[in-house]
């Protein structure tokens, strides 16, 4: 890191922003295999909040590597540094007072420990959405599964790239024979019980 470099305090704080959006910011961290669910439980799950009235923004893997990732691949390292910007990205947007949600496989344990350390206690969510392998295989949505088993992608997570699942998530949902709604149902349970999204008023 730069010397010279000092660090601005804000007077706008995190506090006074989410006293005015009337709810508190946080990180949900989805972590799962390619195929397992991710995107779309957080995009569906941002739908519900937002219709709550919350400020939220969803961060997709395949999204953030046409931008601010494009130059990462899927190497050990590149996977590390790609987890490591998203972790600071996310941190910058719950200071901003959003409910933020990430989309990444985030393959390795220590890589998503690291991005959890950013955060205050209880402001890191780990949602781990769990399918077994030859289920995501099957449903194949980007047809990179059978790529990979040709081998025409190198490192393709959980055929030859590890997935370290979590040791102990805060919200594990399992997705398959699932509808989206039977698991959001659950995740929103599951936030409302932990007081980070309001209840719904009827
Ligand atoms: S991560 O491992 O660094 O967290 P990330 O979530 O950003 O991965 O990107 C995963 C997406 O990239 C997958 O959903 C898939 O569409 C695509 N992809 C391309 N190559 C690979 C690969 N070798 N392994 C896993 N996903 C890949």
């Amino acid at each position: 890191m730069e010397k010279n470099i000092v660090w601005h305090e804000a007077t706008v704080t995190r506090a006074r922003r989410e006293k005015m959006n009337k709810h508190r910011a946080k990180l949900l961290w989805f972590t799962g295999l390619s195929g397992s669910g991710k995107s779309t439980l957080a995009h569906a799950l941002e739908e519900e909040l937002h219709q709550r009235g919350c400020r939220t923004y969803v961060f997709d893997g395949d999204n953030v590597r046409h931008g601010l990732c494009r130059d990462l691949g899927f190497g050990v390292e590149d996977r590390t540094e790609n987890i490591r910007r998203i972790g600071e990205m996310a941190k910058l947007f719950v200071d901003a007072g959003v409910i933020s949600l990430t989309a990444f496989i985030s393959p390795i344990r220590e890589d998503r420990e690291r991005a959890r350390g950013l955060f205050p206690h209880g402001d890191f969510i780990e949602v781990y959405v769990s399918c077994p392998l030859d289920v995501c295989e099957s449903r194949d949505v980007k047809g990179l599964y059978k790529k990979a088993r040709a081998g025409e992608i190198p490192n393709f997570t959980g055929i030859s790239s590890p997935y370290e699942p979590p040791n102990k998530p805060e919200i594990t949902i399992e997705t398959q024979n699932r509808s989206v709604e039977a698991c959001i149902n659950e995740m929103v349970d599951a936030l409302e019980q932990r007081g980070v999204i309001p209840t719904k008023v009827v």
